[in-house]
């Protein structure tokens, strides 16, 4: 297979770059990573997560990204001619159609809280933040979450930009809206570390997020460290697949893929560290759940010099950093439609837009009139369906996903083919790759999987 997608190629491997990082950091790293490693007790969850994406998340990417390049295609597509390809069978296109729902059941939920950012961007900008006690910040989330119209108002607004955005296509508008921003995320991070310095809780919050203390690890928590390697990533849904296939041929994958999983790294990392010397030095209850970026940091804002500036600049850069994401979790289906329905790109983005925003509904009513207790394996949670959907997608079907993509990579694909597009230098390295996804990646999330649903513990 060969000769470029249909919806069109990126510019240069930069913009790809550009592209699949703004994909990958997003809601997942400044307000996701911090709170799950607050619920799951730090050192020893961060290091799990680690792990998962050097070992797991790193082999996977490139197989995604190898898929999508040689299909050029939707996934669905993508996964149908790939397997015909390589003489296997027609059951291997439901992968994409998985990856479609996934993506569909995120964005459900993701403009939602995309939405808050909005909302905070003005809270902040009216300087609603100064003079404010930690108690007063934190009555002010709840206010605002428990109003379901002012909700609606930001998910709405957001789910508009993104439809937007994606339905000028691929050059005008995705590659537009990532060139700047993601760099300028990065310098604000950094100006805000260096607020966390200096609040005197500074080498607390570093031993939070970096002294493993693996009492506090349960088999929940494994799986939860997994699921959001592939969250973070974008992996296992046929997102990267599909910027995979807008990459010119010449592209080195490996080279390509390690530099955005580093990059998205060190966005959570530097997110953690930002965070939670805030949460130690103001008394805030790491494990407090969804709220703690929202809260930890317009702490912070009300207090330092120049806080509204920094404070809305902050918002407006989360609000772009997940709007490069919402992007790729809706392109999947988008492009679905325009090949198999002949639709155009317009109509395709604003039918799921519109699907997606219905469903988010549900997950606006999670934090208010529908708000309710349940428990998964142990977990207990109390935003019932946005917390369900969160589990169901990123610590089940995301995995699932790249189970299946490694194994396709790894045993399905012909040798020769994956050797001839990751091009890799060194004979090695292919082989080690080789490795990865067909024994590290897939043994690594079964007995994850495994261990979650406490098959062990039942047959020890
Ligand atoms: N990686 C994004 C984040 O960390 O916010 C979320 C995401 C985007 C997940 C695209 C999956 C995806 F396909």
């Amino acid at each position: 297979m060969s000769g470029k997608s249909i919806h069109g190629e990126w510019s240069s491997r930069w913009i790809f770059i550009m592209a699949a990082t703004g994909s990958a950091v997003g809601l997942g790293n400044i307000w996701k990573f911090p709170y799950i490693a607050g619920e799951n007790g730090g050192g020893a969850f961060v290091l799990v997560y680690l792990l998962c994406i050097a070992a797991i998340g790193i082999p996977i990417m490139m197989a995604e990204v190898m898929l999508g390049r040689r299909g050029r295609q939707s996934p669905v597509y993508t996964m149908k001619s790939l397997a015909k390809e390589a003489g296997a069978g027609k059951n291997w296109k439901y992968l994409g159609w998985m990856g479609m729902l996934a993506g569909f059941l995120i964005l459900s939920y993701y403009s939602v809280i995309a939405g808050w950012a909005l909302g905070y961007t003005v809270r902040s900008a009216s300087g609603m933040f100064e003079g404010q006690t930690a108690d007063g910040i934190v009555s002010l989330f709840s206010e605002f979450i428990s109003d379901p119209e002012k909700l609606l108002a930001w998910h709405t607004i957001f789910m508009v930009m993104t439809i937007v955005v994606v339905a000028r296509g691929v050059k005008q508008g995705l590659e537009k809206a990532v060139r700047f921003l993601m760099p300028a995320l990065f310098v604000l991070l950094l100006v805000l570390l260096g607020y966390s310095m200096n609040t005197g809780h500074f080498a607390e919050g570093v031993s939070f997020l970096f002294t493993p203390d693996f009492s506090k690890l349960t088999a929940d928590g494994v799986l939860v460290a997994m699921g959001h390697a592939f969250f973070t990533l974008s992996l296992g849904m046929g997102a990267i697949m599909v910027y995979g296939s807008y990459l010119p041929k010449d592209t080195p994958i490996a080279k390509t893929t390690i530099t955005i999983a580093v990059a998205d790294t060190l966005v959570a990392l530097l997110a953690g560290l930002v965070i939670f010397p805030i949460v130690f030095a103001n008394g805030l209850e790491p494990g407090s759940g969804p709220g703690l970026v929202f809260v930890s940091l317009p702490i912070a804002f009300g207090q330092m010099p120049g806080g509204i500036i920094f404070g809305t600049l902050f918002f407006i850069l989360l609000v772009f950093a997940a709007w490069t994401s919402a992007i790729s979790l809706i392109e999947p289906t988008v492009t679905w439609l325009v090949e198999k329905k002949g639709m155009k790109r317009l109509y395709a983005a604003v039918t799921m837009g519109v699907l997606t925003w219905l469903l988010g509904i549900a997950t606006i009513l999670s934090f208010n009139h529908w708000a309710f207790e349940f428990s998964f394996w142990g977990l207990t949670k109390e935003n019932g369906i946005f917390d369900m959907l969160d589990v169901l997608t990123s610590n089940i079907m995301l995995p699932l996903g790249g189970l299946f993509i490694a194994l396709f990579a790894g045993w399905v694909m012909k040798r020769e083919h994956a050797k001839d597009e990751l091009a890799m230098k060194r004979m090695l390295w292919f082989q080690l790759w080789l490795f990865l996804v067909r024994f590290v990646a897939p043994v690594a999330v079964l007995v994850v999987f495994l261990n979650a649903f406490n098959v062990f513990d039942r047959v020890g």
